[in-house]
């Protein structure tokens, strides 16, 4: 979706949210045989937030969405997006409620579940809307409560992965202008689907006919082949997005990269042949945060003053699918929510 097509989609507003509850590497440590040094040098996350009893993703949603609107200045938009792979039940989807709760009601709202890449599919989406003229300010919300589907006795998994929401506002702009996104770069390859899947609660199971085995309603992980498929995907879709804008890799200011693995983030850097200190991390203080992911670190980083106005930015996610996007900004000023 090339961003000299028609309007470009033009960040204007951004917010976060977290639950308050932080469970540490050690807090893991004291009920599954794992520690605080494994974690921390095998993945380079020292804790996570999840959820309390009461909550769930539109929770979280809800309230990031609420801070983008904030920051936008304006609560005036015409299509809300939110994606997630943990929406709040299999049907409905969770955007028309998000909606509604933002006082909403009545904008077109869909959900999008591209699991980690989530977020950078729904900016494309959004993106598209906005170049096709059928939508000129949208509410993008990455949300997802992955905790809720992990095995709790499972170390890998649960050391890995928290919960989070972030949003975004996209406005109607012009390609030339601080905060216009795209290109674009998306990809998919839905032969390794099995490397990181939750089997069960899908027609595929219900359909079966077959007894429910109950480890199959949490998800499962292959980690290795993850790893370097993340690291290769990752990389490939920054070569082909830098290529598209007409960028070189010694343009970019700051690498967003989706925050699975601290070691996955050095491995890309290598790959790029980039300092790692050109990368921005948070994956220390919130681990995977699935579709959450990519705003929450660019949120991060920007109030850290780590990303600044006229910063060239890239960014590219990687997960489930498997599914893979990337695209670039150059960040504007923004009121931070
Ligand atoms: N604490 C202690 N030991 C653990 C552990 C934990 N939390 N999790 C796994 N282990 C153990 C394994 O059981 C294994 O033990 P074994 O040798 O007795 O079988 C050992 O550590 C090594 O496991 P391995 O899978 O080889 O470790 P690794 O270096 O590959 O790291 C991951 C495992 C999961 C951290 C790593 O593969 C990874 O990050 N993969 C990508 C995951 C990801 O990003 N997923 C989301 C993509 S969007």
């Amino acid at each position: 979706m090339p961003a000299d097509h028609g309007l470009a989609a033009v960040l204007c507003g951004i917010g976060t949210w977290l639950p308050p509850r932080v469970v540490t590497n050690d807090d893991l440590a004291q009920r599954l045989e794992t520690t605080d040094e494994w974690i921390r040098t095998r993945t380079g996350i020292r804790e996570r937030r999840v959820i309390d009893p009461g909550m769930s993703t539109s929770t979280l949603a809800v309230e990031a969405g609420a801070r983008a609107l904030k920051s936008s200045g304006s609560t005036d938009v015409d299509l809300v997006i939110v994606a997630t792979t943990t929406p709040d039940h299999p049907c409905p989807s969770t955007a028309p409620e998000v909606a509604h709760r933002l006082g909403l009601t009545g904008v077109p709202a869909f959900d999008l579940n591209a699991v980690c890449a989530g977020f950078v599919y729904a900016l494309a989406s959004a993106a598209g809307h906005i170049a096709a003229g059928s939508a000129t300010r949208v509410l993008v919300i990455g949300a997802d409560t992955f905790t809720t589907v992990l095995n709790p006795e499972d170390r890998t998994t649960v050391a890995i992965f928290g919960d989070g929401a972030g949003a975004v506002v996209l406005r109607a702009g012009t390609a030339d202008e601080p905060g216009a996104l795209g290109p674009f770069d998306l990809g998919s390859d839905g032969s390794h689907s099995d490397l990181l899947i939750v089997p069960a609660g899908g027609s595929q199971q219900r359909g079966s006919g077959l007894p429910l085995d109950p480890a199959d309603v949490h998800f499962q992980m292959d980690g290795q082949p993850v790893f370097r498929n993340a690291v290769t995907r990752m990389s490939e879709s920054a070569g082909k997005v830098l290529q598209r804008a007409g960028w070189r890799i010694e343009d970019v200011d700051r690498f967003a990269c989706h925050q699975a693995n601290a070691r996955i983030l050095s491995a890309v850097a290598r790959n790029l042949e980039v300092d790692e200190d050109r990368l921005v991390v948070n994956v220390d203080r919130v681990g995977n945060t699935v579709a959450a992911s990519i705003p929450l670190v660019l949120a991060d980083a920007a109030a850290a003053g780590d990303i600044v106005p006229g910063h060239r930015v890239l960014v590219t996610s990687f997960g489930a699918g498997l599914g893979w996007g990337s695209t670039v900004l150059i960040w504007p000023e923004l009121e931070l929510g």
